[in-house]
């Protein structure tokens, strides 16, 4: 049996989230005999929230594949030519028709096409995206002769939408990882059908941060309800996480799935 490894990581943070992938990604993609790398980037900009083309630039450098969005990918606008640009950077395909970029994509790895998926929940997201489950339907006709091998990001706060999904897609995609909380749930399993799955893959950026935000203002505002400026945390230590996922490249089912949470002590300089 032919197999692929895939991390999949969650939502990077900063600056300092993205020296932290630049720093691990090399060995991990080595010791852990990866075949494919999908990152969450949708706050990887400075101020934590968008990315930017040099960004997505380094994340391709440091040896990422594709790399998926959420909410926040509309904050830096010099994003949205290079959206139409470039076919590895996802936006949630449910968003409406005129919004720019795609939520899909595919890709040849080790002689087999993959394909990617970013989708966006609406359960306590501000955003009127279209039906995610739809959504989903009209994806998987699309790419019913292209590939069974699918990778969903679906980017969403709700547990209970997040699982409702995944069971919805279980036996009919490769795996499901939820992104948008960035905390780390401990869930992790192949549902019945081979669908490798997670509710929430976490984050990369400062581990004593609130979803890598320094914690002090976000205090502050629970305390006085006056609205507060977040700043991204740049301290040590760091974390890094997501999941690895095993797929036959036969059927497209997971074969396993396992948690990665990296936990980095040494300062970044930033
Ligand atoms: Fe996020
Ligand atoms: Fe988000």
């Amino acid at each position: 049996m032919e197999s692929i490894r895939v991390l999949l990581i969650g939502d990077v943070v900063g600056e300092s989230g993205c020296a932290i992938v630049a720093r691990h990604l090399p060995a991990l993609k080595q010791k852990h005999a990866l075949d494919m790398v999908i990152l969450n980037g949708e706050n990887s900009s400075n101020q934590g929230r968008g990315i930017t083309p040099k960004i997505s630039q380094g994340f391709y450098d440091s040896g990422v594949d594709v790399i998926t969005t959420g909410n926040h990918i509309w904050f830096r606008r010099e994003i949205y030519p290079y959206l139409d640009e470039q076919s590895n950077l996802l936006r949630p395909a449910n968003f409406p028709a005129g919004a720019p970029g795609v939520g899909v994509t595919t890709l040849s790895i080790k002689g087999h096409t993959v394909a990617v998926i970013n989708v966006q929940g609406r359960v306590f997201m501000k955003e009127l995206v279209d039906c995610p489950f739809r959504a989903m339907d009209s994806l998987l006709a699309y790419l019913k002769d292209k590939t069974n091998m699918i990778f969903v990001d679906f980017h969403a706060e709700a547990t209970s939408e997040k699982e409702a999904f995944a069971f919805y897609l279980a036996g009919r995609v490769s795996a499901v990882v939820g992104t948008h909380t960035h905390v780390q749930t401990a869930d992790e399993r192949v549902l019945p059908g081979g669908t490798a799955y997670i509710t929430d893959l976490g984050m990369v950026g400062a581990l004593n941060s609130m979803l890598g935000m320094q914690k002090e203002a976000i205090i502050q505002n629970f305390l006085t309800q006056i609205p507060v400026k977040f700043t991204v945390d740049s301290n040590p230590p760091y974390v890094l996480s997501g999941v690895i996922v095993e797929v036959d490249t036969q059927t497209g089912k997971a074969i396993k799935v396992e948690r990665l949470r990296l936990v980095d002590e040494q300062p970044l300089g930033i």
